[in-house]
């Protein structure tokens, strides 16, 4: 008989940029009405990397806290999901193993499909779990997302990185089976290797999660996961805070519920706080939606949590988290409200330089310059390595 025994999220740190842009400061420099952003696609402001600030500096600082307050002694994997990845061959969980100072005797691994990259971390962690529930799987999920300057996706940048620990008996939430999952082949949103900046068809983006939705939902039903009905909220995949109003409406037409307004923000209402203010961090979206709906809600012990992976090109999954009894002990919140309040707002041509930074590409030492107020950063680049330091 199949081992049904808990598995889950046993711990959930995030972590976020030195700098925020307001969207008022992109309005009034496009000339925007800033009710579109504030209302057509639900942003307010975005996460922005200092010069030494990356995916690393990200992901390690979001680690650092799992790792002291349980160790690293049964973590045996570290999978490192991301789509801003900084080196074709060497997986940049690599670089968070060491800053983190952790046991040689662990398998590091790189993961990618777009923004769905941190789920398919997750469910592999939760395979290597029931194989031995002795160990832990350290699953980091993070993201610079980039968009050309003065293009639509523009307004949907930002950045996070996302560290769950996943183990057996989990002290915030149990992963259900089934999952429902749905693979296209679709071109809505890439970026080809020799670009920074990610292409994106916007309209065709959107049409393309709402059918990846329907898709996943369909499967997970066939697997028989439970009916909506079930569900006290849903975490969705957030590129942008009202896509995933979008997706929830769609969602429950395509059920036969019809649209009930106040049901579909009781349903999503908790989820999009830190997406609101932090933008797009691709693979660490959802988890940064779970993250805000657990900061954030009267207790939701024993109740079933919807979440919504969506990755553009596409894959999709949708699978069934159970909240487990005294969860709120374990919770992060002050440090999770600190991490987007510290965050020092930058005007607009502070950002434009930000974004148009380069690094040199002849192997010539580079010395980025000390921005970050966070615990780690990328001292610069030395015969074509990324080197990194722990902050004093
Ligand atoms: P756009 O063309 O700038 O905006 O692109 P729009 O004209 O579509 O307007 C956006 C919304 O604002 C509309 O609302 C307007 O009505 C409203 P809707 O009709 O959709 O409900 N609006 C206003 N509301 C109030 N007051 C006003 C006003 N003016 C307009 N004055 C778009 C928007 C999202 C397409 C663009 O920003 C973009 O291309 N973003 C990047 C792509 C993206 O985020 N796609 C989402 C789905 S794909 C995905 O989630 C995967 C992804 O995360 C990547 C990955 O998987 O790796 C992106």
């Amino acid at each position: 008989m199949a081992d049904t025994s808990p598995i889950g999220i046993h711990d959930l740190s995030f972590a976020t940029t030195e700098y925020v842009l307001a969207h008022t400061a992109l309005a009034q420099h496009n000339g925007t009405d800033v009710a579109k952003y504030h209302k057509g696609i639900g942003q307010r402001s975005m996460s922005v990397p200092a010069a030494d600030e990356d995916i690393v500096t990200m992901g390690a600082a979001a680690a650092a806290p799992l790792l002291e307050r349980h160790g690293s002694e049964n973590i045996r994997t570290v999978i490192f999901a991301t789509e801003s990845s900084i080196d074709q061959a060497k997986s940049a969980g690599i670089y968070v193993h060491s800053l983190l100072g952790m046991g040689s005797a662990t398998r590091v691994v790189e993961l990618k499909q777009a923004c769905y990259g941190a789920t398919a971390a997750l469910q592999f962690a939760i395979g290597l779990v029931r194989r031995d529930p002795a160990q832990r799987v350290l699953v980091v999920a993070a993201d610079v997302s980039k968009y050309e300057l003065d293009s639509p996706g523009e307004a949907t940048q930002g950045a996070a990185a996302v560290a769950m620990l996943v183990g057996a008996e989990p002290a915030l939430v149990r992963i259900e089976e089934p999952s429902g999952v749905f693979t296209a082949d679709v071109m809505d949103f890439w970026r080809p290797n020799y670009r920074e900046a990610a292409l994106v068809d916007g309209q065709e983006s959107i049409t393309a999660y709402l059918l990846a939705a329907e898709g996943c939902w369909k499967d997970y039903t066939e697997q028989g996961g439970r009916p909506l009905e079930e569900f006290t909220a849903f975490c969705y995949h957030q590129p942008f805070t009202k896509m995933a109003y979008k997706a929830h409406r769609h969602l429950l037409n395509h059920c036969g519920h019809g649209v009930d307004e106040d049901r579909v923000a009781r349903d999503l209402g908790l989820t999009t706080a830190y997406n609101n203010v932090i933008g797009n961090s691709y693979t660490a979206s959802v988890y940064l939606a779970l993250a805000a709906l657990l900061d954030q809600a009267d207790d939701l012990s024993g109740q079933a949590v919807g979440l919504l992976s969506y990755g553009s090109g596409s894959v999709a999954e949708f699978f069934a988290g159970t909240v487990v009894p005294g969860y709120r002990a374990h919770l992060r919140t002050a440090a999770h409200r600190a991490a987007i309040d510290r965050r020092e707002p930058v005007d607009h041509a502070r950002y434009r330089a930000l974004h148009e930074r380069s690094f040199p590409t002849d192997g010539e030492e580079h010395r980025t310059p000390a921005e970050t107020t966070g615990p780690f950063r990328l001292a610069g680049i030395r015969g074509h390595k990324r080197v990194y330091e722990t902050r004093a």
